[in-house]
């Protein structure tokens, strides 16, 4: 049983860690959201041109607020049962927070004219084709550059932060129960975990910060994401990177202790899901998590 103080302490720690940056994203997305608004003043023919993005029922924000406060209650749970430790988010310096600001409002222009004549595959040009699979060659979310460039990976966090107001690396650590659970009473050391489409490596950031000694395998099939998620790592030793298809992929069988994948399968279709799905069992011993 933890003291009343060092209760405290972590709470502390753990609200420190969080609400600033839940702040600094929920205030990038309420820069577009003003945006927006002001755009609608513009009269009934600005109004007339605009479409809805989906056709999907969509939550309204008093729902999402409300799972929001659940997600972090549960994180900050997580911490407290010793799952693992008060999370570092790893976002960089200030420099490189308001660096990466700078990059991701320079392109919502361009995603929003993107998302307007639903250009989604620009990336499919005569440089690219036959690179990658043709359904990976697009602009997902209607980002620049899909997958495919520098800038994009450097972009790609905080895109992904802002889209879900901060939570996205909260959302990340909901794996690490199941993974808490698969590992007890086994040694770190003789496990493997492989993480499918790492992109720049932020839930692998906080698999070492829980077990600092099991070997990792980033898979991606961006060499620019793999890149970027080697940086990001470079603080942590037994961390391997490989470029490939997860539906193909160039591992020996029953190699991995565990394989997991974060914000993946929706973007595979339907019949890549299913054959990752046979490739991840095929790689990963009977115990492996998903
Ligand atoms: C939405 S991002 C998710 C990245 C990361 N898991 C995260 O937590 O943010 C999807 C990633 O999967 C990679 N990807 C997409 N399809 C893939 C495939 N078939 N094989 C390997 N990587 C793939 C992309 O390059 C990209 O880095």
């Amino acid at each position: 049983m933890s003291s009343p103080v060092s209760t405290a302490v972590t709470r502390f720690a753990y609200g420190l860690s969080q609400l600033p940056r839940v702040a600094w994203y929920l205030g990038h997305g309420l820069a577009p959201r003003l945006a927006e608004v002001a755009r609608r003043r513009e009269g009934p023919q600005s109004r007339a041109r605009r479409r809805p993005h989906t056709d999907a029922p969509v939550p309204d924000r008093d729902y999402i607020y409300a799972e929001m406060i659940r997600l972090f209650m549960q994180d900050l749970a997580n911490v407290e049962a010793g799952i693992y430790p008060v999370p570092a988010d790893h976002d960089g310096s200030l420099l490189t927070m308001i660096h990466r600001s700078r990059l991701f409002f320079e392109d919502l222009p361009k995603i929003h004219r993107r998302r307007e004549r639903r250009a989604y595959n620009e990336v499919l040009s005569k440089e690219t084709r036959g690179k990658r699979p043709s359904y990976y060659l697009q602009n997902f979310h209607f980002q620049s550059g899909g997958w495919m460039t520098d800038d994009s990976a450097e972009r790609y966090d905080t895109q992904v932060e802002v889209l879900l107001n901060g939570a996205a690396n909260a959302i990340r650590r909901q794996a690490l129960p199941q993974l808490h659970e698969a590992f007890a009473g086994r040694d770190q050391r003789k496990l493997q975990l492989l993480d499918i489409g790492c992109g720049t490596g932020r839930f692998l950031d906080f698999i070492k910060q829980t077990w600092p000694r099991l070997q990792t395998i980033g898979l991606d099939m961006s060499e620019a994401y793999l890149k970027h998620a080697q940086r990001h790592l470079k603080r942590w030793t037994r961390t391997g990177f490989v470029v490939g298809k997860a539906e193909a992929m160039p591992l020996p069988g029953d190699s991995q202790d565990a394989v997991t994948n974060i914000f993946l399968f929706h973007e595979l279709p339907p019949k890549v899901r299913r054959i990752t799905i046979r490739e991840c069992a095929g790689c990963s011993s009977p115990a492996a998590v998903w």
